[in-house]
């Protein structure tokens, strides 16, 4: 019988110490011993997602779901889904691999993200919310109270912390440095090494994800497009201006389909 979807997934996880294997699971040697056996899905998440769930400490992704011409949402914020049901499991996989998940506080205003993992089996990761001038709403999620809710970090700026009221018995709050720019992404990467992230997905939005980028602050980014054309509203990825067309970055890139999407698998060179 061929090696399907759900048999690779585990023996994913196990590789990366995610979780405990379930009763008779293959690990991921007895899988790729009988390459010609795993069925050609199973072998795509393989090629893709084995070198994260086996990746060093330190490591940083970013996913970005976006619709061919380049938009997270319409104009009035409407992004509610703009990937297909194969790329949200993707999502779940990518939660399900890492340590930390972390957004953006517009993130948490617009959408109210719980961030756990319900698509596919695998642990939920540790929440953290990037919110330098302590604006979060702390009654909506993943900041509100809720039952058996993941621990979850709500990184605020250092000038800020004493002011908040305390947080939920779920959340820790810490303090970050500030800049004139905010908050240095390498600084963030930091604070969640510092209290056991070691592996991170910035899930977005499209703010946090470009200052991480700008910044080479990723290792990889998984830019999800999903064959629709909203016209306007918000970009992506956001950068800083370039004159010429031979300075754009050119990084190394996979495809994958999922269902009607694609995964584009950008692997990038990050800066320490
Ligand atoms: N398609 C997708 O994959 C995806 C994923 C997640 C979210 N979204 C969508 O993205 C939209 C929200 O995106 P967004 O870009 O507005 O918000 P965001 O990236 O979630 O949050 C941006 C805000 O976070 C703070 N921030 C982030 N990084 C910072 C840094 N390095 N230094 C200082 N402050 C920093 C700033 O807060 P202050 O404004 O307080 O300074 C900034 O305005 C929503 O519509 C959501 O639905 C899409």
């Amino acid at each position: 019988m061929k090696t399907d979807i759900d048999t690779a997934w585990q023996a994913i996880l196990a590789a990366a110490g995610r979780g405990d294997p379930a009763p008779g699971a293959l690990d991921i040697g007895a899988v790729l011993r009988d390459r010609a056996d795993i069925d050609p899905a199973a072998a795509e998440m393989i090629e893709c997602l084995l070198p994260l769930a086996t990746a060093s400490e330190g490591f940083v992704i970013g996913q970005i779901g976006q619709s061919l011409d380049g938009r997270i949402c319409t104009e009035s914020g409407d992004s509610h889904y703009v990937n297909g049901d194969a790329a949200l499991t993707h999502l779940h996989r990518l939660r399900a691999l890492v340590d930390c998940v972390l957004v953006g506080v517009g993130t948490v205003v617009a959408d109210r993200p719980r961030l756990t993992v319900r698509r596919v089996t695998g642990p939920h990761p540790v929440r953290a919310v990037l919110d330098p001038r302590g604006r979060a709403p702390d009654d909506v999620s993943p900041l509100a109270p809720e039952a058996d809710a993941p621990p979850t970090l709500h990184l605020v700026g250092a000038s800020c912390i004493d002011r908040l009221p305390a947080p939920a018995a779920h959340v820790r709050r810490l303090p970050l440095p500030e800049g004139e720019s905010g908050v240095a992404p390498r600084d963030v990467i930091a604070a969640l090494a510092a209290v056991g992230c070691r592996r991170v997905l910035v899930e977005g939005g499209a703010n946090t994800i470009s200052r991480f980028f700008a910044e080479g602050a990723l290792d990889r980014l998984h830019v999800l497009v999903a064959p629709l054309l909203i016209g306007s509203g918000r970009s992506g990825l956001s950068l800083p201006p370039i004159q010429r067309l031979c300075d754009a970055a050119r990084p190394k890139m996979r495809r994958y389909a999922l269902d009607e999407d694609t995964l584009f698998d950008v692997t990038l060179s990050r800066q320490s």
